[in-house]
């Protein structure tokens, strides 16, 4: 504990940062020959081109394990030097018990605890404002963020209109306690649970538990109004963005990089659009990836981290939109 409370705010800062996607690559080529779309019609509304899908038996808590044990092998980190693992996911291994605690068993993690947060989309950015606080108070050296989705599990092979868009993946970031003036600084998060049927899995939950009748009915697989959630998804991310930067005294000339939850490329346009900032300020990995939920934002941070597009000191926007509906941003001052 402090004797006294610090000058500045204590922050949390992301000091480490990983993904990991199965090897197994699902082209759009591929889908166009099971179901009636093309490369053409994918690419173009969509700016994906394939997507990873697990191997037969991997699940999402693999995935996740896979990606902590890269970030720890990055930060040089024992198994005894976690404190808490945050899970951001819409496809655990099962209901319960949570996916952290099944990865905290896979990589036994001797003193962390854990839990699931269940924000869709949104789910890695809710988690970072989370395990941020957990830093911040002083209670928590090193909280783990996991972002982890095998969509593919929940995803109606023979619909089109989803079948196209998702695919599996896996990231993480390690949050300790940030240099004075670095880290994450502030953040705006939002819930519309008016939107909740725009995108959703029906079955499965205490509204319709499994039964013969929802199996048939294919209420177990993802559903999406997808012009709707289009939608809510650019006007929400530049809405919270804007809350962030009028908040914080910028302008979006100040940030030297947005990384968006990634969905469409046509909504990262629409956003970098109204936002005024050039696309190249905006991280994209759609093309590669498709949208893995959970997974987009740390995959987007490593790819951006990798290749060296950020650097100590630059001004980073988070920004995300997901089932909920839910939405968000998060400024980071990059250490
Ligand atoms: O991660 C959570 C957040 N999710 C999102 O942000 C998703 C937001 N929504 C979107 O990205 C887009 O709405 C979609 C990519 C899902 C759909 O694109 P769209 O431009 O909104 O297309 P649409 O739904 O308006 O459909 C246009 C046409 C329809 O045919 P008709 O009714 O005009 O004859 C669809 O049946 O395209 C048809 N279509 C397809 N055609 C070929 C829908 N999916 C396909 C497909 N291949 N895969």
């Amino acid at each position: 504990m402090l004797d006294q409370p610090p000058a500045t705010p204590a922050r949390a800062a992301i000091t480490a940062v990983s993904s990991y996607v199965p090897e197994r690559v699902l082209t759009n080529a591929d889908l166009s020959q099971r179901l009636d779309t093309s490369d053409e019609w994918i690419f173009t509304r969509t700016g994906i081109r394939e997507r990873r899908i697990g191997a037969p038996g991997e699940t999402t808590s693999m995935m996740g394990a896979e990606a902590v044990r890269r970030l720890m092998g990055r930060r040089g980190l024992g198994a005894d030097e976690v404190d808490a693992i945050i899970v951001a996911t819409v496809t655990p291994d099962m209901l319960f018990p949570a996916t952290a605690c099944l990865i905290q068993d896979q990589l036994t993690l001797s003193r962390a605890w854990g839990f699931d947060l269940s924000a869709a989309c949104s789910g890695f950015l809710y988690g970072l404002t989370v395990g941020a606080q957990l830093v911040a108070s002083g209670s928590h050296e090193r909280v783990v963020v996991v972002g982890a989705d095998l969509m593919s599990s929940i995803i109606d092979p023979l619909d089109r209109t989803t079948a196209v868009l998702f695919g599996d993946g896996a990231g993480a970031a390690l949050l300790e306690r940030a240099e004075s003036g670095y880290g994450i600084l502030d953040f705006h998060h939002r819930v519309d649970g008016s939107g909740r049927n725009d995108l959703m899995m029906p079955a499965g939950g205490s509204l319709l538990p499994p039964s013969m009748a929802t199996v048939a009915a294919r209420q177990h697989f993802l559903k999406q109004n997808g012009r709707a959630v289009f939608k809510f998804a650019v006007t929400n991310m530049v809405e919270s963005v804007q809350v962030l930067l009028e908040r914080n005294g910028l302008a979006a000339s100040d940030l030297a990089m947005v990384i968006p939850h990634q969905a469409n490329q046509r909504i990262l346009d629409a956003t970098a659009q109204r936002l005024g900032l050039p696309c190249e300020r905006v991280a994209t990995v759609l093309a590669a990836y498709g949208n893995t939920t959970g997974a987009t934002l740390p995959l987007a941070l490593d790819d951006v981290v990798r290749n060296g597009r950020i650097a100590r000191g630059d001004l980073v926007m988070f920004t995300a939109v997901g089932a909920g509906l839910t939405s968000g941003a998060t400024l980071v001052r990059w250490q």
